[in-house]
């Protein structure tokens, strides 16, 4: 591998209307593995490190959206192909040098390795441009490469305006290009729109590179990498991809997964070593999994950091916010969300636990609900270390429980309870002998009454 050309322009693409999603939001911001598509090409350029780093959005791009610091943002008003946008671009440089890498936005499957396959390529067959080529099952409608009679890429034919010859072709262009500046920005002016499209396609700089004497070259690549997402089905063969990815990187780390099919990763889904993962998983963004940990099934997570050796599920739901320390113990069908527990607190059976803090080995019986939300504002409750809080408890926040308080079983608690005290809040039971059998008496009378009436 050789280094990182020294002024490399990145430009991702990312202004397409994609049309072909039936979407309301821009194309580029659909997501796989929870991240946006564009933001999957920017993340596979890092490896280069490239000089300059621009994505190229259109009209009806959210202006909500952050972008990574040091991506500078284009708007391309008028959406007249991607030749098009490679010319807004050259439209706001200065004479550039170096090399110039246009990556799709819609290309999110792209790795850091092609890009530098590419760029080492065209450094050693001392090209001036260099395309991707593959060669996959389908070849719909990919722009075909088509070659001289010496075997030299020649130019490239839009699907659109391709002969039914030039159709059977299966060799197909990935869509990234690489090209030498400034010469590609002589060669920018040269694009027309004389075309099916009616549109400026960057891939026409083939044909004109070739025809002024350059050399343009074509990387074979797997078509893992290039593929295109355009519909809504391509979404979800690129997630798939994506998914299959992940996974083998997180079991490469020293994760165990039963069914490694049914867990579904985020981007940046951290894994320690010695994890080990039931089946039917799904991890949103922002969570961190701690060594020993063992999720049983079905849970789903999100912003969350768990602990070393805890035990989660099966069944479990944890929200952002929510931070579970060495040895904690959360069981079956409960949610936490923004909650801190301390080294060993066990939450084991149907409870809600939002907005609290739960101290070190504390014990929450089933069916406890932290009552944090007054229709208006949400509030905190803290339960000391070591308090035991009985079944069926519903603690209305604002509360604070203290160290190795202990709560009778269905209580419901709306004031603060001292350390070490024993607090109940239930209605004193009464007994009525024989009442159980008289009441069952009455009750059948009377329904035997309604019957015959
Ligand atoms: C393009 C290639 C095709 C290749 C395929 C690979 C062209 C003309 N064709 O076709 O050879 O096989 O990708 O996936 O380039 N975009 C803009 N501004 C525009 C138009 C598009 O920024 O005016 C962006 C889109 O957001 C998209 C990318 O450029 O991310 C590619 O555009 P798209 O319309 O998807 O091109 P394809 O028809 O897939
Ligand atoms: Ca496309």
């Amino acid at each position: 591998m050789t280094a990182s050309p020294s002024t490399l322009h990145a430009l991702v693409l990312a202004a397409g209307k994609g049309t072909r999603m039936r979407s309301s939001r821009p194309k580029v911001l659909h997501e796989i593995a929870n991240r946006p598509l564009y933001g999957w090409a920017l993340a596979a350029l890092e490896a280069l490190n490239p000089t300059h780093r621009t994505l190229i959005v259109g009209p009806d791009w959210p202006s909500s959206i952050q972008l990574p610091s040091g991506v500078k943002q284009l708007t391309q008003q008028e959406r007249k192909g991607t030749g098009h946008a490679l010319r807004l671009y050259r439209d706001r440089m200065h004479k550039p040098s170096g090399w110039l890498m246009m990556i799709y936005g819609d290309t999110p499957l792209v790795q850091s390795a092609t890009l530098t396959r590419l760029y080492d390529s065209a450094v050693a067959q001392v090209a001036d441009l260099a395309v991707t080529a593959f060669t996959p099952d389908n070849p719909g409608r990919y722009g075909r490469l088509i070659h001289d009679q010496e075997g030299r890429l020649a130019r490239i034919v839009e699907y659109q305006d391709a002969s039914e010859q030039e159709r059977a072709s299966g060799l197909c262009n990935g869509g990234l290009m690489l090209m030498r500046l400034p010469e590609a920005f002589d060669w920018i002016d040269q694009l027309s729109d004389t075309n099916a499209a009616q549109e400026y396609y960057a891939t026409d700089l083939v044909q004109i590179a070739y025809r002024a004497g350059f050399k343009p070259i074509a990387v074979p690549v797997p078509e893992g990498d290039v593929m295109g997402v355009n519909t809504r089905s391509e979404l979800a063969q690129a997630e798939a991809v994506m998914q299959t990815r992940l996974r083998a990187a997180a079991m490469a780390q020293g994760v165990t997964m039963l069914d490694p099919q049914s867990v579904y990763l985020s981007h940046d889904t951290r894994f320690a070593a010695d994890v080990l993962l039931e089946p039917q998983q799904v991890f949103g963004p922002g969570v961190e999994v701690h060594s020993g940990a063992h999720l049983r099934a079905f849970g789903h997570y999100e912003g969350v950091i768990i602990g070393k050796d805890t035990v989660v599920g099966p069944f479990a739901r944890l929200r952002p916010g929510t931070q579970l320390d060495e040895g904690v113990k959360v069981g079956n069908f409960v949610e936490i969300k923004a909650a801190h527990l301390h080294e060993g607190a066990k939450v084991n059976h149907l409870s809600y636990i939002g907005d609290a803090e739960v101290g070190a080995k504390a014990n929450i019986g089933a069916g406890t609900i932290t009552c944090n939300y007054d229709g208006f504002s949400k509030h905190q409750t803290y339960i000391g270390a070591e308090a035991f809080i009985g079944s069926n408890s519903a603690l209305i926040a604002p509360l604070t429980i203290g160290e190795g308080a202990i709560v009778g079983a269905g209580s419901t608690l709306t004031r603060d309870v001292s350390a070490q005290a024993l607090a109940l809040s239930r209605t004193a039971q009464s007994e009525t002998e024989g009442g159980g059998e008289r009441l069952r008496r009455q009750l059948s009378h009377a329904a035997r009454r309604k019957a015959e009436a």
